[in-house]
């Protein structure tokens, strides 16, 4: 039970390997951070009960994000987890009648208007696959329809291809502030190896272009451990990236995901490895170097900003367990201690759409400590934890109980304590979910009833 002091024995399990570079040697492997760990699904017959209580008599003292899915690719990126569904005009401008159908219904419902939007995000999938027309009526929906705080971050997701000038001014006139264009890397032979087809001076004409507008930030994803990539590529992504000037950046190491195409090419060596761990955490370090030189402020593990107009509203909201609204196939919402998915396949979408019903898959819930995780994980992520933010539900010092495990990784390398705060080194913030799993570890031994639904209203939300 986690109601004392923990021995080093105790917390053995998660210490990280001493000696050697911590960011390449502390840990194994890396462990993800996923949004629906230790939440409880709910049996299939409680889903359209517990979604018609949750949209009539929820409320909350916190503005709330609102997340927008489009699951169509012009093609699949080897290397990518995300696709689900190749793009077509039809099919998009299709899916485009269900979503704006979808958004038009729920308008009424008193928990929809009952707390104001402060981001709302278009992602994917591609959204900027989306015709002129389409993401028009789509984003003119929201507006008409969510209550959106006066200064609501817009972001769309897009990439190069088919993202023509009309669509970008389409999205600007219809309220886009923020548009992220995923890039992964600058080299030609790099990323067109990966399904990426425009050209290195294609991409930074693009990304110039945006930018000289000036009605949005504009905001970068780069790859680093892609095939071929070698230090001296990523190096010179981080340079053209910063020359280029966008409000923000992403570098986001690369996961070999299985089953994906590129892991299959890499299978049957028809593609060389790709990045070890421990030369990926290197070309962590680099960029973490490299941006610091340039006097970018790095506001999460992986996201830095040029400029003040770079906000991050939505990324950095959803990590502190936010109310997010959902819609379209395949997004994930959270209302309370109630997180939900919509239908992944687009014929059950359709069908559930169609037939006037939200195409709620699943709903899991969580138990007593999420705020307490929440506070973990989103500290964790800007890189500063302050334990005095934390509450445990009986009480207690969480830093006291478990401070031989923050002393093994400070000795590792992996984070520095003062008083009550703990900061995370740069190898600390490459490890950083598996500094998370570890607290989740810990906390899961306290063992708090998940048996039991909270109630969904005011009462449960101040207990959230
Ligand atoms: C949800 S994807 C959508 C991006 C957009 N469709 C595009 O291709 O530009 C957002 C970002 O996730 C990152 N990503 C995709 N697959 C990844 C992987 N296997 N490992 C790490 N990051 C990945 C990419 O940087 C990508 O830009
Ligand atoms: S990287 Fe983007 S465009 Fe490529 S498959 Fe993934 S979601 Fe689609």
């Amino acid at each position: 039970m986690l109601n004392r002091q923990m021995s080093a024995a105790d917390l053995a399990p998660h210490f990280a390997r001493l000696g050697g570079d911590p960011i390449r040697d502390a840990f194994a492997a890396r462990r993800a951070v996923l949004p629906w760990r230790n939440k409880r699904p709910l049996p299939d017959d409680e889903l359209p009960a517990t979604w018609s209580r949750l949209m009539s008599s929820y409320c909350s003292p916190e503005m709330r994000l609102a997340y927008i899915h489009v699951p169509f690719c012009a093609n699949h990126c080897l290397f990518c987890g995300f696709y689900r569904n190749a793009y077509s005009r039809d099919t998009a401008s299709s899916y485009a009648d269900l979503i704006v159908e979808e958004i038009e219904r729920e308008a009424t419902a008193s928990t929809v208007g009952s707390q104001l939007v402060e981001a709302v995000y278009l992602g994917g999938g591609t959204p900027s696959a989306l015709s002129p027309t389409d993401l028009s009526r789509v984003l003119g929906m929201v507006k008409r329809c969510l209550p959106l705080a006066p200064d609501c971050e817009i972001t769309l997701e897009g990439r190069i291809i088919h993202f023509d000038p009309d669509k970008i001014d389409a999205c600007l006139e219809a309220g886009v502030n923020r548009i992220s264009i995923g890039v992964q890397s600058f080299d030609t032979a790099v990323r067109q190896r990966q399904g990426r087809r425009a050209s290195r001076d294609e991409a930074v004409r693009f990304l110039e272009a945006i930018r000289d507008r000036d009605r949005a930030a504009l905001v970068i994803d780069l790859l680093y451990g892609l095939p071929g990539q070698t230090d001296g590529i990523w190096t010179e992504d981080l340079r053209i990236a910063a020359d280029v000037a966008p409000d923000g950046v992403d570098l986001y190491g690369l996961n070999l995901i299985p089953g994906t195409p590129l892991h299959k090419a890499i299978g049957i060596g028809k593609f060389p490895a790709a990045a070890t761990l421990k030369d990926i955490g290197g070309m962590y370090r680099a960029g973490v170097e490299f941006l610091a030189a340039k006097d970018w402020t790095q506001i999460s593990n992986s996201h830095w900003a040029r400029t003040p107009r770079e906000r991050n509203i939505y990324n950095l909201r959803i990590k502190e367990g936010a109310d997010c609204l959902a819609y379209g196939s395949g997004a994930g919402g959270l209302l309370g201690r109630y997180s939900y998915g919509i239908a992944a396949g687009l014929d059950s979408y359709r069908d559930a759409i169609l037939a006037g019903r939200k195409p709620i898959d699943t709903i899991r819930v969580s138990d007593s400590l999420q705020p307490v995780r929440n506070v973990i994980t989103a500290g964790l992520e800007t890189g500063h934890l302050d334990f005095d933010r934390i509450a445990l539900p009986h009480g207690g010092n969480l830093k006291t109980w478990i401070a031989p495990l923050l002393e093994q990784w400070r000795s590792a390398g992996l984070v520095s304590i003062n008083g009550n705060v703990m900061s995370l080194s740069t190898a600390g913030r490459f490890w950083y979910g598996n500094l998370v799993s570890a607290f989740d570890a810990i906390l899961s031994e306290a063992g708090p009833s998940a048996r039991s639904n909270p109630p969904i209203g005011a009462r449960a939300n101040l207990e959230t």
